[in-house]
């Protein structure tokens, strides 16, 4: 529900048997208006994404009896709902779960899709499942109190979507800078339901990740190396990536010069490119890391212009070389 007013959400839950987990940060901004149930609170962050935690709240869900019949309320970013949604979908075999919304990035991309999960050590979200929430709040008013970094990280979820499949979001992000960066909420719920429109499409043609669900990892491949070597968030490492991905396209013919140039003046004016620098030694390691690779290929997501891409089986050898290409320019 894109639009909505978050505090609407107590018309959506049963009245009794209700647990809402947060983090500290969204319950000291927002804990006063939370409707009256009972709050457990995680630490903010990505170090909360741990079968510890799991464990934690369910010995709390099991203190405050809570049985089959209960209901979990996640308020939070994309923290927040993994955990939730995963623990929802372990505890006591399945209980019911909801979210409300809270990050651009967790409302444009973590809060559709229905995957959850938690880390080990530092891979991200090897143990988790696919199960969707009966519902996802998205109110962007909420979004006035994200900080910066954050903000902009989530606009890289928003420029990735334009490039995959919605060529408008390109459009809007292009023509309202202004009111996007002052996060006008009329504009942000437009870009979100936009958004969500989008990947609910690809997702129910491919629940499992085995096609066309390919395409939302547009970025990632060089992206998560980004983020596992230099501790940038998410959007920032994904920009990078989108950037590798999209010089990569026009290496192979995929795509125009205009149309690149396109892609990467649009996450320059979003502030969103920083530099890289992994050594050679480094590259192919930590793109092998990525889950999608299948033995010595990699499934990698090129565009062909804004709104359309394409997902093609190439070694990863050839991944590395282009990264050490594209370094020496
Ligand atoms: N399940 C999926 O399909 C999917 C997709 C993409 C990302 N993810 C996961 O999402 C996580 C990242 O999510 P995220 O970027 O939302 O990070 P996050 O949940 O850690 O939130 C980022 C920070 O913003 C704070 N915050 C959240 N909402 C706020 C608000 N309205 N006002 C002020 N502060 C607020 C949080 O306390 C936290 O400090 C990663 O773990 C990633 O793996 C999941």
């Amino acid at each position: 529900m894109v639009g909505a007013r978050w505090e609407a959400v107590v018309k959506l839950i049963p009245e009794n048997g209700v647990v809402i987990i947060t983090d500290e940060n969204l319950y000291n901004i927002y804990g006063q208006l939370f409707p009256a149930f009972p709050v457990l609170k995680i630490n903010p962050g990505e170090d909360s994404k741990q079968l510890k935690v799991i464990e934690k709240l369910a010995k709390k869900l099991l203190d405050k009896g809570i049985d089959r019949s209960g209901f979990i309320l996640a308020i939070g970013g994309g923290v927040v709902c993994d955990v939730a949604g995963f623990l929802a979908s372990v505890y006591m075999r399945g209980i019911r779960c909801g979210y409300v919304s809270t990050t651009l990035l967790s409302q444009v991309d973590a809060s559709t899709g229905g995957k959850n999960g938690v880390n080990l050590g530092v891979v991200k979200n090897v143990i988790g499942n696919i199960r969707q929430p009966e519902f996802v709040i998205c109110d962007t008013s909420m979004l006035q109190t994200l900080s910066q970094d954050e903000y902009l990280s989530g606009l890289a979820e928003l420029i990735k979507t334009g490039v995959i499949g919605d060529e408008s979001i390109i459009e809007i992000l292009e023509n309202r800078f202004p009111d996007v960066m002052k996060r006008d909420r009329g504009i942000l719920t437009d870009l979100v339901a936009r958004s969500v429109r989008f990947k609910a499409s690809v997702v129910s043609e491919d629940e499992k990740e085995t096609g066309k669900r390919r395409i939302l990892n547009f970025g990632h491949t060089f992206g998560h190396a980004v983020e596992l070597h230099q501790s940038v968030k998410h959007g920032f490492a994904i920009a990078s990536g989108m950037e590798l991905a999209t010089i990569f396209s026009l290496k192979k013919g995929y795509i125009r010069k205009d149309e690149s140039d396109r892609i990467i003046t649009l996450l320059k004016k979003y502030s969103l490119l920083n530099d890289h620098d992994i050594p050679a030694e480094d590259i192919s390691k930590l793109i092998l890391h990525d889950k999608k690779k299948a033995g010595e290929d990699i499934h990698f997501v090129f565009t062909e212009g804004t709104g359309k891409a394409t997902v093609r089986k190439i070694p990863v050898g050839e991944v590395v070389d282009f990264y050490r290409e594209f370094k020496n320019r």
